[in-house]
This record gives structure tokens, sequence and C-alpha cells, in this order.
């Protein structure tokens, strides 16, 4: 029997009305614009304001679209997978949340959390599961609502957040395509660099814990700027060594959008030129586990079917890595 392989045959994004601008954080805390654009490339960012809405309710119109844009019957979809650090709740699953709203009552469903590389990690863990030869549609979802554990008082990390969510479909394919290749890589000693302490087993919810506001995020951004540059680089590049693969055989590179430093970075050591780069950076800020499903709908009308392309991410954990991708070919 011919190897089957996991096409990524669709892909749809969602992003809230409400738009969070430079100026706006200006009045909120000691910062400017130019500081933001200059340190970051971010502009504005989308909040998910509304109350009573949480992450699943944009991954809900995100699938609500990729499914409508595929032609999917939700109960056709056998498998979904959401990858998040903002679940509507510790439990249940917000994937089967997702289903639910949406009627994939046929589907299994978990969350996935890596920090903002959880949809890297998702898409693996999910491309094995159809190559496994038991599934037909499997949903991988990147969502997240950064807005509900950032700190609006601490200026270091309330102007890189957004709220966004993406989706991919993926179909059976005789064809070598979807994920080719991929180095991901976990470090859990980088744990106290990048965090949310609070609600856990560590520290379950109090009033000391409360008080100490250890259910925002924190970060020390400029190590984690230094491991993420680092990170991202050498997955990248073992990866194209090892296929021997030059930046004229990539379409796009594709990386997380934390900081647009960090991506010239990354895209100068892989001596990639930034009109294949995508970026969306400018507009959404960093919406962690939705960053990459983001900038594939966005650039969506760009990709053609047998492309390929370099997707790159680094997160909290440490959790990081680097995926080859090829676009599209469903079927035989
Ligand atoms: N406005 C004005 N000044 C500021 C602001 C602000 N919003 N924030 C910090 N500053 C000040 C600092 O207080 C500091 O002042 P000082 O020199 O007087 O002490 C100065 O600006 C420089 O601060 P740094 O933290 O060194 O600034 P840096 O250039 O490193 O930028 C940033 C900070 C944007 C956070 C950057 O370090 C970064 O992007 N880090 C990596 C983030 C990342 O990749 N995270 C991983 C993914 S996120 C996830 O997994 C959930």
């Amino acid at each position: 029997m011919a190897r089957i392989h996991a096409a990524i045959t669709g892909v749809h994004g969602y992003v809230p009305d409400f738009v969070l601008t430079n100026a706006d954080l200006e009045k909120m805390v000691d910062t400017n614009d130019e500081w933001i654009r200059t340190r970051t490339g971010i502009k504005e960012r989308h909040i998910l304001k509304e109350p009573g809405k949480a992450t699943s309710d944009m991954a809900v119109e995100a699938v609500k679209g990729l499914l409508e844009k595929t032609g999917t019957d939700p109960m056709e979809v056998d498998m979904v997978i959401c990858g998040t650090v903002t679940a509507d709740m510790h439990f249940p699953d917000t994937a089967n949340i997702v289903a639910d709203k949406v009627g994939m009552k046929n589907a299994f469903c978990f969350d996935l959390n890596a920090a903002c590389s959880s949809f890297l990690f998702s898409l693996v863990t999910a491309s094995h599961y159809m190559e496994s030869g038991r599934y037909k549609k499997i949903i991988v979802i990147g969502a997240d609502k950064l807005s509900a554990v950032v700190d609006y008082t601490d200026r270091s990390t309330c102007i890189l957040f957004g709220d966004g969510a993406g989706a991919v479909m993926l179909e059976p394919s005789e064809q070598p395509t979807g994920v080719l290749d991929y180095i991901l890589k976990s470090d859990g000693s980088g744990r106290d660099l990048l965090y949310q302490k609070g609600g856990g087993s560590l520290y379950p919810c109090s009033k000391e814990t409360l008080e100490k506001r250890m259910h925002y995020i924190y970060q020390d951004g400029r190590k984690v700027f230094k491991y993420a540059v680092e990170g991202m680089k050498n997955t990248l590049l073992e990866v194209m060594k090892r296929n021997n693969l030059t930046k004229d055989d990539i379409k796009w590179l594709v990386p997380h959008q934390a900081n647009m430093r960090i991506i010239e970075y990354v895209a100068k050591m892989a001596d990639f030129p930034m009109e294949r780069v995508m970026i969306n950076i400018d507009k959404y800020g960093n919406t962690t586990s939705a960053t990459i499903p983001l900038c594939l709908w966005n650039y969506e009308d760009q990709i053609k079917p047998g492309d390929k392309l370099l997707l790159t991410a680094f997160g909290g954990g440490f959790s990081w890595g680097s995926i080859l991708v090829e676009w599209g070919k469903p079927g035989k």
C-alpha cells in the first residue's frame, strides 16, 4: 500500500474587530509608538473585548470559514487539535468545545500546549495521525486570547500581544506533500524566563497569587530574544541542509511573529530575501499559537500547490523548531 501523506488543503483565520493601537497603549503605560515600532515592528493588535467570549469563539470562526472554503461537512472531520496557551478553561479541552460549537460530532479532540510553538507541534502531531491511514480530515488550530493573561500595567509585555485564531485542513495524499521534514526541540530549563505561574497545580489561585499578579504572563525579554534567534536559526539551517535546499528552493519563510528584529535576523541567517518572508506582526502583534496559521491565511492567494515553505517558531518552555512543508496536492 502507498504511504499516506498529510496534504494541507485549506487555511482560514480570524481576528476580533477591536484594534488596540500603539497610540492607545501610550495612554495606558509609559511607552511610545516609536519605541514599540522600532523595537518590535508592531503597530497595532486585535483584542477580543466582548465579555463571555474566549479562545474557542475565535477558533470557531476560523474553523467555520475553513469548512466552508474546503466544502467540508462538520460530521466528516475525524480529529481536531487545538494549539493554545489560553484554553477557555483548564479543562475540558478547547478543541472539544470548538468541535461542539461547530457540530464536528465525529471528531476526537485535544489541546496541545507548546507556548508559541503550539501550532508547529500540533501540525506535526496531526500529520503523523494522518500518516497512520486512519483519518480522512483533520483540523489543526492555533488560537490564543493572550489579552486574557497580559498585564496591561506592564509595558514590557502588554505592547507585544494580540488575539486571533487560524486553522488548516489536512487530508490524505499518496504524493509526498504536507510536512516533509521537521526538527522540534524542548528545553524545560527555560521555564524561569517565560511563564504564567498562577492558577496551575504549583500555585493554585489564591489571594496571594492574585496580589502578586501571578496570573499574568512574564518574560525576560532580552534573554528570550537570544534563545529565540539561536533556536529558530539553528533548526531552520539544519532542515535546509539535510534536505539539500537553498533559499531558491523555498517559496516562503513563515516565522513566528514575536519581534520583527528576530524575523529579520533569522531571514538574514538563512540568506532569505524579505520579500519572501510572511509578516503580519505589524497589524496583529504576537498572537502566540495563531501567528503562523494567520500568516498562511493572509498570504493564501500567493501560495500555490507544490510550493515549499519553511515554518519556524520559538516559545516558552522553551519549545522551538522548524518544519519543511509542501503546500496542497491532495488525493492520488
Ligand atoms: N516602552 C518604552 N520602553 C520600554 C518598554 C516600552 N514598552 N518596554 C521596555 N522598555 C525599556 C526597558 O525598561 C529598558 O529600559 P532601561 O534600559 O532603562 O532598563 C529598555 O526599554 C530596553 O529594554 P529591553 O527589555 O532590553 O528591550 P528589548 O530591546 O530587548 O525589547 C522585547 C524587549 C521587545 C520584549 C524583546 O526583548 C523581545 O522581543 N524578546 C523576545 C520575545 C520572544 O521571542 N518571546 C517568545 C515568544 S512569546 C511566548 O512564547 C508566549
